[in-house]
């Protein structure tokens, strides 16, 4: 077990709970590696979003709604992004979606979550391979559409793949923070 890592803030909108589940399982994960109140969660739209200043290493949970739209807390505070200075802050992101009813927005929001905070200054990390998953369009994919601009999960069709999934990737973010 890894010890006497800084608190990881967790930010979620989730409307219909999946994105919220999927953010206590990344914790859990991140805790059995890392020991207890490793991570902090936070919901927007509970939670001031500018609690975010008070964190070095950030993870920000998102699901896409109504054919490629931001999660309606995340869009109710989005303007708030702009307030917060993100140099010097590494941020992970997950999106979550499902690739078969919206097969052309697949976890769009993502991708503007992504370009949003790139734009205020903060490091981005990881990036999730796009193998394993089907659909035909998504705007939260890397230039050269290999990656995916954070954690893909769809709970939806492939929810027996979430754990492994996560497992996957929190051992990545933990080496992409400097924790390993
Ligand atoms: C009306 C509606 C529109 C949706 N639009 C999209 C979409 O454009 N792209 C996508 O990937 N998923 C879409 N989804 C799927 C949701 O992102 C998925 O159900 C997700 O798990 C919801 O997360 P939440 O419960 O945290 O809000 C949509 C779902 C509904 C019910």
């Amino acid at each position: 077990m890894m010890n006497n890592i800084t608190p990881i803030a967790l930010f979620y909108g989730s409307s219909t709970c999946y994105t919220e589940f999927v953010g206590e399982k990344i914790a859990k994960t991140l805790e059995k590696k890392c020991g207890e109140n490793t991570v902090h969660i936070f919901k927007v739209g509970d939670d001031d979003l500018q609690k975010i200043q008070g964190y070095h290493n950030i993870i920000l949970g998102i699901p896409t709604w109504d054919y490629g739209e931001l999660q309606e807390d995340w869009e109710n505070h989005w303007p708030e992004l702009d307030q917060i200075d993100f140099e010097n802050k590494t941020v992970a992101l997950y999106g979550v979606g499902d690739q078969v009813g919206y097969p052309e927005w697949f976890l769009d929001a993502l991708g503007y979550l992504h370009d949003k905070v790139q734009a205020r200054g903060a490091k981005l990390i990881g990036y999730w391979p796009n193998e394993g998953y089907k659909f035909s369009a998504s705007q939260a994919l890397n230039e050269d559409g290999q990656f995916f601009l954070g954690l893909a999960i769809d709970e939806e069709n492939q929810f027996d793949l979430t754990e492994e999934r996560i497992d996957r990737w929190v051992t990545q973010i933990l080496q992409e923070f400097g924790f390993d």
